[in-house]
């Protein structure tokens, strides 16, 4: 497969345009980049059309660089990972898509799916993945264009997504396969957005799933310790504030239990990346979960919507 690409994307086409994808589709098309969405949903393309222009496409010809924004959990269990929707699009991309584009799946997903994806395109196209930390709550902040982390199936992939992403990357050697005219033309032609390569795709995999595995166990041990509170009769707060008074603690306030449903999913989707060893304190923190939440139903707490509760 040729490395060229990056100098020539014209027609990016995002996948998904729920929560994540569709402020994704608006800021590749603020970066000058035709723009195209698809969802199995009608009145997500609808809003995307009508409203930021996002144009409508049925086939996958003509497509540069997809970028897969779908959800990856069980339609009917929000908790439970899933991927068979990003696996059913990989065979329409497959069959439709001409070769050496660009598949860049920022979705979250568990370890070993990028290179299941690369198969079922044959390897005829390019496979990155590039998970998101985008934070409804924080949009301006915490939006597209924050620091992420990349991997790519093999080398090339990993360039050519990088000259997408992060033109300016000091990963990216000007001297290798492309002239400065055309390392140029790269630069117009990319996101911006500052990432962070890693060798292995199963890097980047795992990098979003244990980050918020890593948020799981940090609520979950605020959940804990109010626990220990309340049977000690301990007042909570003021030993919270007390204990972050520390340059190096930061208990976090327990609220409704671990919020929304990428934190239990993302979480799972890690314990099930092994088989042979399993996180203990992981396992450990889903049970303090539900102990929180039983607790907090016997007094008779209402549950909050989740993303107001997402913690993050
Ligand atoms: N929302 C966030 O804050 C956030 C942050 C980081 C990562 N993520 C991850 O991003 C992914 C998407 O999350 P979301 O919150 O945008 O979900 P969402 O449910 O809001 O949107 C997903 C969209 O994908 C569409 N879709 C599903 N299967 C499809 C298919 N086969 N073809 C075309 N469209 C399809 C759905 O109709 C929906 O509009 C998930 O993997 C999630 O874990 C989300």
């Amino acid at each position: 497969m040729h490395t060229e690409l990056g100098s020539q994307i014209k027609k990016v086409l995002v996948i998904g345009l729920g929560q994540l994808g569709l402020p994704v589709a608006k800021y590749v098309k603020e970066r000058g980049f035709e723009t195209f969405g698809y969802d199995i949903n009608t009145l997500k393309m609808e809003e995307a059309e009508n409203n930021y222009g996002i144009k409508r496409i049925e086939r996958f010809d003509d497509i540069d660089v997809f970028i897969l924004c779908v959800s990856t959990h069980d339609p009917n269990d929000e908790y439970t990972p899933f991927v068979d929707g990003l696996f059913s699009l990989a065979q329409k991309i497959s069959r439709e898509a001409k070769n050496g584009s660009l598949v860049s799946i920022e979705s979250t997903i568990p370890k070993g799916t990028s290179k299941k994806i690369f198969e079922l395109l044959n390897h005829r196209l390019h496979v990155a993945h590039a998970p998101h930390r985008w934070y409804a709550l924080e949009e301006d902040e915490h939006g597209v264009n924050q620091v992420r982390v990349i991997g790519g199936v093999s080398d090339c992939c990993l360039k050519i997504a990088l000259q997408f992403y992060d033109s300016g990357n000091e990963s990216l050697d000007s001297n290798d396969n492309i002239t400065n005219d055309s390392h140029e033309s790269c630069r117009r032609n990319s996101l911006e957005i500052p990432m962070h390569p890693v060798s292995e795709i199963e890097i980047a995999e795992l990098t979003k799933i244990i980050e918020n595995a890593d948020r799981y166990m940090q609520i979950a041990f605020s959940e804990d310790l109010y626990l220990y509170c309340q049977a000690n009769n301990v007042n909570f707060g003021e030993l919270r504030d007390a204990l972050n008074t520390k340059w190096n603690v930061n208990i976090l306030e327990p609220r409704d239990g671990v919020g929304g449903h990428c934190l239990p999913k993302d979480t799972k989707m890690f314990l099930q990346s092994s088989k042979s060893i399993k996180s203990k304190i992981l396992m450990a923190a889903l049970e303090v979960d539900e102990d929180y939440r039983r607790f907090r139903e016997m007094r008779g707490y209402r549950l909050v919507p989740s993303a107001i509760n997402s913690h993050k």
